[in-house]
């Protein structure tokens, strides 16, 4: 079983990447769309309950928010995995300006996440942390020592 957790800025390319290496493996756990943490609990629990391998899709940006799933998952031996975005700003806010409606987010939405983004370490409780930049459509991907 393996617990996936999305390390990123608004706009990095967290959900795309989910989609092109997790859509058919993994459930996907994303606050934007469960809209309350006491929904997100609900299916983190079923998860691992399930024994399910899962993705928390969200910015994630600080140690204390990547702590919760990392305890649980530790605790029901799953395996974590942590993929950290590369923060580029210039490059998230090109392509947020490019989005629509409810998914387009507030300048000061990003610039907050940005100002808050600890990067992440294997101290935290991470079996795996890998690297993830996006260069032309493409993602590159690296372990992290
Ligand atoms: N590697 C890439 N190259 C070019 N464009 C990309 C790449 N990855 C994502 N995009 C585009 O950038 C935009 C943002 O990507 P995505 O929705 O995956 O970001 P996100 O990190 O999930 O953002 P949020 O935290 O707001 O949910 C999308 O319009 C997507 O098509
Ligand atoms: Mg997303």
């Amino acid at each position: 079983m393996e617990c996936v957790i999305f390390i990123g800025i608004q706009a990095s390319g967290k959900s795309t990447f989910y989609k092109e290496k997790f859509f058919k493996t993994h459930m996907r756990i994303n606050l934007d769309m469960l809209r309350s943490r006491n929904r997100e609990d609900v299916y983190l629990a079923a998860s691992i309950e399930a024994k399910q391998p899962f993705v928390v899709d969200n910015t994630n940006p600080t140690i204390d928010d990547r702590k919760k799933y990392i305890d649980i998952a530790r605790k029901n031996k799953f395996k974590v995995v942590g993929y950290y975005f590369e923060p580029d700003y210039e490059l998230s806010y090109a392509r947020n300006e490019q989005r629509e409606g409810k998914e387009k987010v507030r300048e000061i939405g990003l610039k907050s996440t940005l100002k808050k983004l600890q990067i992440p370490t294997y101290d935290e409780g991470f079996d795996e942390l890998y690297f993830v930049k996006s260069a032309d459509g493409k993602f590159e991907v690296e372990k992290m020592l």
